[in-house]
């Protein structure tokens, strides 16, 4: 394994502290667990699973390694990217695929990769970034491109989020109004999540979707499909409380034109 030390922001203090020990551990599931699971990743996987055959993936923000060991068995070669040296750890434990690799690595300092790939897969891990760092962070991811190759995008769907204050991230009394008056002004919502059974603001960054949607233009990549993500009858009628979270997926889609 290699370890390549990133640069000691807040943030990724932050993130080393929510996925570490026994946090980390929680995370580790080789079944849906959640909704972001049933409807998030689920659909991910369907939508990239002809795309990956034989192919080169970027697993960016790979967690203990989740999706990349779902597509290990279809793509040539995958490596998966966190921050966190337990998600990282956890990953490696429980890897049986050779062509899998993982890497302890910021995606901010994403250009040390000296790779091209035909698919990148980003899920649940845009909301890191500030709109400063999305800019160049996506002008990075796309230049780890190959020509053809596609990004996937799972993310929250801010916009349905904002309207229906739904999500359990907004549910909180103490910290709604300070939110939907922050994504308004700012277009940034900065959210408060369920953090070792308290809520506490985690300061995660949601923007609207137009923002993901242009630094990944301006970063040269073509927006091919959005898919807005809703559970199926049959996983509400097996899980009714999904319905208050019913739209909160979003899956985008860019390709880089081989011009
Ligand atoms: C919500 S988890 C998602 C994990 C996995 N992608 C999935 O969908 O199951 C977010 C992951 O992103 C990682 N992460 C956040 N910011 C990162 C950064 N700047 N560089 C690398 N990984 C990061 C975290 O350590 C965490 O493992």
């Amino acid at each position: 394994m290699i370890i390549i030390k990133s640069k000691g922001e807040k943030m990724n203090k932050k993130i080393n502290k929510i996925y570490s020990g026994n946090e980390a551990k929680k995370w580790y599931r080789d079944k849906p667990q959640s909704i972001s699971d049933f409807v998030g990743k689920e659909r991910l996987l369907q939508t990239i699973k002809k795309e990956i055959e034989n192919k080169c993936v970027l697993d960016l923000g790979c967690g203990e390694g989740y999706i990349t060991r779902k597509i290990a068995k279809t793509a040539k070669k995958i490596i998966g990217i966190d921050l966190s040296q337990d998600m990282i750890d956890i990953a490696n434990q429980t890897n049986k695929y050779n062509n899998v690799s993982y890497l302890i690595l910021d995606i901010k300092n994403i250009e040390q990769i000296k790779e091209t790939f035909d698919v990148i897969v980003i899920s649940l891990v845009l909301h890191y970034f500030t709109h400063e760092e999305l800019k160049t962070v996506s002008k990075k991811i796309a230049k780890l491109l190959r020509p053809g190759g596609k990004i996937y995008i799972l993310g929250i769907n801010t916009d349905e989020l904002i309207k229906h204050k739904s999500s359990v991230w907004i549910r909180h009394k103490k910290f709604q109004n300070i939110k939907i008056d922050s994504f308004l002004e700012i277009k940034c919502l900065i959210t408060c999540g369920e953090y070792k059974n308290s809520y506490r603001r985690v300061g995660f960054y949601y923007y609207k979707l137009e923002h993901y949607i242009k630094s990944f233009i301006n970063s040269g990549l073509d927006l091919i499909n959005i898919k807005y993500l809703s559970p199926t009858k049959k996983l509400l009628k097996q899980f009714p409380s999904m319905e208050s979270e019913k739209n909160l997926y979003v899956l985008m889609i860019f390709e880089k034109n081989d011009k």
